[in-house]
């Protein structure tokens, strides 16, 4: 991998309309892609989200109408929803804790500050009202994580947000389990005829968008 495929990957990749439905993507390719997601950064490490993989045909068929008909959802060769957290409670700060000490051979006792922390900013604190947006918000950084890691695959991919997240939980049986849906990526390989492939990016020119305070 040098700078070039990166570049090339920025260029080639694009939010796939259409998908060969006949095209799946290879069990050792999908173990990279979902570890882009499992390793996708998150604000205190607390990774509040579970990640949807519908390998369903019939569960895909139901989610269809409630993706505005969006044919990604069926065609894809995997459909990954994004779910974060309803809310944050403590015995999930806890639960995160144990697992850095035993990921990392440290006493709980020494994490005692970093709890106080995390519960003196999102549960206790200025962020707990809206910690839920600031879950959902996670999320999006894990679907950039799958799209990006995707894209320097080969692999193709469509970020969705057309959908109806109340209707997803129904049909996800979400209700009641402390999970809501956020948002979906559909991934696999572009239709050969999908002309939004060879259609120019639309972006506002780098000098608009980025700026330098020197
Ligand atoms: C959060 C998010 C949600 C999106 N939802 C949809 C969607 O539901 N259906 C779709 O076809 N494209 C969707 N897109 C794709 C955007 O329209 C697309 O990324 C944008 O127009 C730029 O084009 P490009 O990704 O092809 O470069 C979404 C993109 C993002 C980032």
């Amino acid at each position: 991998m040098n700078k070039t495929d990166i570049q090339t990957a920025l260029n080639w990749r694009y939010a796939t309309k259409s998908f060969d439905n006949t095209k799946k993507i290879s069990k050792e390719d999908w173990r990279l892609l979902e570890e882009s997601l499992v390793k996708s950064p998150s604000s205190f490490g607390l990774q509040p989200w579970k990640f949807l993989i519908i390998q369903n045909p019939e569960l895909r068929e139901k989610l269809k109408p409630a993706t505005w008909g969006q044919s990604q959802v069926t065609d894809s060769s995997h459909f990954v929803v994004l779910t974060t957290l309803d809310k944050l409670n403590i015995d999930y700060v806890d639960t995160y804790l144990k697992r850095i000490a035993e990921v990392r051979g440290v006493s709980l006792e020494s994490l005692d500050g970093y709890r106080k922390g995390i519960i003196g900013n999102l549960i206790d604190g200025p962020r707990a009202p809206t910690v839920r947006h600031w879950a959902d918000r996670q999320a999006y950084i894990a679907m950039g994580f799958l799209m990006e890691t995707a894209a320097l695959l080969g692999i193709d991919a469509c970020p969705i947000e057309g959908l109806e997240p109340d209707k997803y939980d129904e049909i996800l049986n979400l209700k009641g389990s402390g999970y809501h849906t956020i948002a979906a990526v559909a991934l696999g390989y572009r239709n050969q005829n999908d002309k939004y492939a060879s259609a120019k990016k639309v972006r506002f020119p780098a000098e608009s968008v980025v700026k330098y305070l020197e």
